[in-house]
């Protein structure tokens, strides 16, 4: 196969669907989703063009095709694998109610099949297979798309009907546009290819998916059907890419070539015929995928810095997880700013914000580096000095986790190079205390993303019980005046006031301000209960409660109520509450002003 560039298969891709399709290029979007509280990172080309899924009109037209910046941290423990990565783009064409999924599937063929000449990959239709949804009690098994796969040329022996968890896509947060869909996969293997398709076999590797976007799914977990149908594709660049280069990962390939070159001379490791599994070469893949993805993140125009909260601490743990991977690799000193200099001028042509960004990018990461280092330095003192069995307990990694930053796959490290100790570790139960010793802390804790939601509040005296529960009436009453849109972005309470940040793109009206005070104490003189009951985050969203529907432990949440039959609100939190909202006095608003782009803030007090 004819090798290509980067830059020539994000052209060849775009060139396809805009002269042979019709379609409109338009630009990638920030990586840090705006106003959008569901998600922490755009994680598909789909995230950023979701209210035209939904039917707005998009300015370019109804066939549109990109290239789109995303982060996934959801298999940040796969990355060093030969197809897992934090950051990586995504090759996508799509149809708000243009053309649906026999003509996609059309589309996709040709450029997958039709030669490099004729504007596609070339790839030879032995090598190729294909899955779509066989179906459930919200949607037909799509013979539709099997159909269209056949009268292709496909055979049958190549596609495979798979469920829900494989073959269904979206919504990318709670709730939004989704559908069944098809997926592509190419045989990336000098071995012969099989005749029949086995999905479970890895050598077939997945570099496409068509999502048929027909429903939107519902706060209440319920589906509803889209008035209007749309194609949303997503086709991997790194995998394509490595596969068009005859190589199975994206890490050989000119996109890493001289950061993973940079690793290891500056390891002063021999990688020799290290097998992929081999700790060397995952580390050496770690630091690389890691450090790319910091470097855009921090390059993005929406950009972050490391922090313990949100994006930021995502950024923070990607950047100190690859400084660890490269200690293990040998590699002493500060490092990281030599290798993002590498991508800064590799991907600058692709993506000049990096070129722009470029000493924000550097200064961040220096500083977390230092300030990682000298975490390390104290943790490790730490450590030392406590060489006894309190070691083997999680609850100690807690502690440490907690004080000095430092990772609990450090404790249990330290604890391994402890020959006394080494035998007497119990794995299971290690992460089975430090997960406890984090529960019961986030219980008590208001700081940071996660905990918003799930703690009690830590100042449980009578005013701000009574301001927390302000809050939950100002909240609803700020969707029914301003709209849908309305969601929290932060909360904070003090003894004298609340304070309440939401996504808005606009000041408020003295009379939105009227309207709202005057619903907040409309319900307050009705005095009405409030009532507490736990449940799944399902039964949650199914009982249309609103608030963040992360719950990283998984199980329980707790919905507060206020009202009894047609209830005025529900939310997810962890309380407390008053029990009647009588309890409250007058709410006024004090202040409304902005905070940041698209959230404003109010201030409120009760008096
Ligand atoms: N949204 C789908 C995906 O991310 C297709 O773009 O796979």
């Amino acid at each position: 196969m004819k090798k290509i560039t980067a830059n020539e298969l994000r052209r060849l891709y775009i060139d396809f669907f805009v002269g042979k399709h019709d379609h409109a290029e338009i630009p990638s979007s920030s990586l840090i989703p705006e106003n959008d509280p569901t998600v922490l990172f755009t994680t598909a080309g789909m995230h950023p063009l979701v209210p035209f899924l939904l039917g707005e009109a998009h300015p370019s037209g109804r066939r549109l095709v990109n290239v789109q910046k995303c982060i996934r941290t959801g298999d940040v423990d796969e990355v060093g694998d030969d197809t897992h990565l934090t950051f990586f783009e995504m090759l996508g064409n799509w149809s708000l109610g243009d053309y649906f999924k026999k003509d996609a599937i059309k589309m996709s063929f040709e450029f997958l099949t039709s030669s490099r000449e004729a504007s596609g990959l070339g790839l030879e239709l032995e090598r190729l297979a294909f899955t779509c949804f066989e179906g459930d009690k919200n949607a037909p098994r799509d013979e539709e798309a099997f159909n269209a796969w056949c009268e292709l040329g496909v055979s049958e022996d190549r596609i495979a009907y798979l469920p829900k968890s494989e073959n269904w896509w979206g919504p990318a947060g709670q709730t939004g546009p989704c559908g069944p869909d098809t997926e592509m996969f190419y045989w990336n293997s000098d071995k012969p290819v099989p005749t029949k398709f086995d999905p479970e076999d890895d050598t077939w590797v997945e570099i496409w998916n068509n999502v048929f976007m027909e429903y939107n799914k519902n706060e209440d977990g319920s589906y509803s059907e889209l008035e209007q149908k749309n194609i949303d594709t997503g086709l991997g660049f790194e995998r394509v890419f490595a596969l068009m280069n005859g190589v199975r990962t994206a890490y050989e390939t000119e996109l890493f070539e001289e950061a993973v070159e940079a690793v290891r001379s500056l390891g002063g490791y021999d990688i020799g015929d290290a097998e992929p599994s081999d700790e060397l070469v995952v580390s050496e893949r770690v630091v690389c995928d890691h450090l790319r993805a910091a470097t855009f993140i921090l390059g993005d125009p929406m950009g972050v810095t490391p922090s313990n909260t949100d994006q930021g601490y995502v950024l923070r743990m990607l950047i100190r997880r690859a400084i660890r991977h490269g200690r293990k690799l040998g590699i002493e000193g500060e490092f990281v700013r030599k290798i993002a200099g590498i991508y800064v001028r590799y991907y600058g042509d692709a993506y000049p914000e990096l070129i722009d960004n470029q000493e924000k990018i550097f200064e961040e990461l220096v500083r977390e580096e230092e300030q990682f280092g000298k975490t390390l330095e104290k943790g490790l003192r730490e450590v030392e000095k406590c060489c006894s069995d309190d070691l083997l307990g999680g609850g100690f990694a807690f502690y440490m986790y907690e004080t000095y930053g430092f990772p609990p796959e450090m404790t249990l490290e330290e604890i391994r190079k402890d020959s006394g100790l080494a035998g007497k570790l119990d794995e299971k139960k290690f992460w089975k205390e430090f997960e406890e010793a984090l529960e019961a802390h986030k219980a008590k804790s208001r700081t940071g993303a996660e905990q918003k939601f799930s703690g009690g509040l830590a100042d449980d005296s009578e005013s701000v019980t009574r301001l927390h529960t302000a809050t939950h009436l100002l909240h609803k009453a700020l969707k029914q005046v301003l709209g849908d849109h309305v969601a929290q972005k932060g909360s904070n309470i003090t003894s004298e006031r609340l304070r309440f940040d939401f996504t808005h793109d606009e000041k408020m009206t003295p009379e939105q301000k009227e309207e709202v005070e005057k619903i907040v104490n409309e319900q307050i003189e009705a005095d009405l209960p409030i009532t507490c009951e736990e449940m799944t985050v399902e039964d949650a969203k199914k009982a249309g409660a609103i608030g963040l529907f992360e719950s990283k432990y998984g199980d329980k949440v707790k919905v507060y109520t206020v009202g009894s039959k047609d209830a005025f609100s529900k939310e997810i939190c962890g309380g407390p509450h008053v029990s009647g909202t009588g309890e409250l006095g007058k709410f006024k608003i004090k202040k409304e002003e902005s905070s940041s782009r698209g959230v404003r803030r109010i201030k409120a007090v009760l008096s």
